[in-house]
């Protein structure tokens, strides 16, 4: 295998307190990284870096980790751009809106679905996401829901069934039976396409009751749970996260001290989508709050059509760092290694001995420049499994 050795690196990122500074993210200044085929094999100060096959010159520029983006939902069709718009007007985000996104990917063909899921990809690696995870969610029948989740698996490991979007509209009347859709011919379509379970537990979605039956359906047939809990309203789903152990609860935006300590003593991440309340105009969650009682916090974008269009990391870490008051160095750690925790991955989010060689350059001299400098594209370079792809 060829080994290549990246130095002259400005302040590398590790995400390993051990290799570095003794900081969570394991700072080295003046560094080299060494990959071995797909993975790192030695991280540290430049004038103690091995040799090695080929020789990669980062021209003092700064090394971070590859954005592990553990929340999005890229395959769909259509455009929300009138209900933005009227958004942007001082109307409400609610769920329904959805509906109009599930309409759009069921007259969509598979390489509709493919060309725009594609597309995202691009968008995001070259922003520098080394690691996503998508959904279904948009299709809402056994066909379209499962089709949507191949459609995915051929792009990423990280596959989630979210059939439990909303209820279908072709069972407004019938909720429970749209429920025994979900946990019956439906999962069995859909499970062997899939990693994760996930419901979103909402007024307007799907309630307490119905999300657990969802989840431990999903949990019977070998998918894990993940809960998009507490977006709009105070509800049950974080509680019910941790009580199954779910990996994560994304959104956690309206949390009472109860959903607070759960998420402290439990295995949970709070996956944090600050582009939701941008795009919504909503009230920031409270990332403060969450990180001074020992939660482990995520950093995700929720790429998707409806609530927040955006595939920049980037762009969400400056968000939290001046709207939710994340420091740099916070914002960062949840981006990289606290999307990995979210995706119970300890492979990817650290740039250590063992992980895979998924990093970008950028062209500033640390990774503070991502929040001090918002809306500029630093990401210069982009390598994943130890090849240059960007
Ligand atoms: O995470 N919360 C539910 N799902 C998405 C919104 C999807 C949409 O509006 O199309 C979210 O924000
Ligand atoms: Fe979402």
């Amino acid at each position: 295998m060829t080994t290549t050795v990246v130095t002259n690196i400005g302040r590398l990122v590790t995400n390993d307190p051990a290799l570095g500074d003794g900081s969570p993210l394991g700072i080295v200044e003046d560094a080299a990284l060494v990959l071995d085929g797909e993975r790192v094999v030695w991280a540290g100060s430049a004038a103690g870096a091995p040799d090695a096959d080929v020789r990669v010159d980062a021209g003092g520029r700064a090394v971070i980790p590859g954005f592990v983006d553990s929340h999005s939902h890229l395959v769909f069709a259509g455009d929300r751009t009138a209900e933005f718009n009227a958004r942007m007007s001082g109307q409400a985000y609610a769920a329904g809106g959805i509906r109009t996104t599930v309409a759009a990917t069921r007259a969509a063909s598979d390489a509709d679905l493919e060309r725009n899921l594609t597309r995202y990809l691009d968008e995001a690696l070259r922003q520098g996401t080394t690691t996503f995870e998508t959904k279904s969610g948009y299709g809402l029948t056994t066909h379209d829901e499962a089709r949507a989740l191949r459609i995915a698996a051929a792009h990423t490991d990280e596959v989630t069934y979210l059939g439990a979007h909303i209820v279908s509209p072709d069972f407004a009347d019938d909720p429970a039976g749209y429920v025994a859709l979900v946990t019956g011919e439906m999962l069995d379509a859909c499970a062997p396409h899939a990693r994760w379970v996930d419901v979103f537990c909402e007024k307007g979605a799907f309630d307490g009751d119905q999300a657990r039956a969802i989840l431990t359906a999903g949990m019977a047939k070998g998918l894990h749970p993940r809960v998009h809990a507490n977006q709009l309203s105070y509800g049950p789903g974080v509680q019910l996260a941790v009580e199954l152990d779910a990996a994560s609860a994304d959104h956690c935006t309206h949390l009472t001290d109860a959903d607070v300590d759960a998420l402290a003593n439990g295995n949970t991440v709070a996956t944090l989508l600050p582009g939701a309340e941008f795009s919504t105009r909503a009230e920031w969650p409270d990332a403060r709050r969450l990180l001074d009682a020992g939660v482990t916090v995520a950093l995700s974008t929720d790429c998707n059509p409806g609530s927040s269009f955006t595939s920049s990391v980037p762009f969400c870490i400056a968000l939290a760092v001046r709207d939710m008051r994340m420091t740099p160095d916070e914002a960062l750690w949840s981006a990289t290694a606290g999307g990995a925790a979210a995706l119970r991955r300890t492979d990817i989010g650290r740039l250590a001995p063992g992980a895979y060689a998924d990093f970008a350059l950028l062209d500033a001299p640390s990774h503070v420049h991502l929040a001090y400098r918002p809306g500029v594209p630093l990401v210069t370079e982009v390598w994943k499994r130890g090849s240059r792809m960007v």
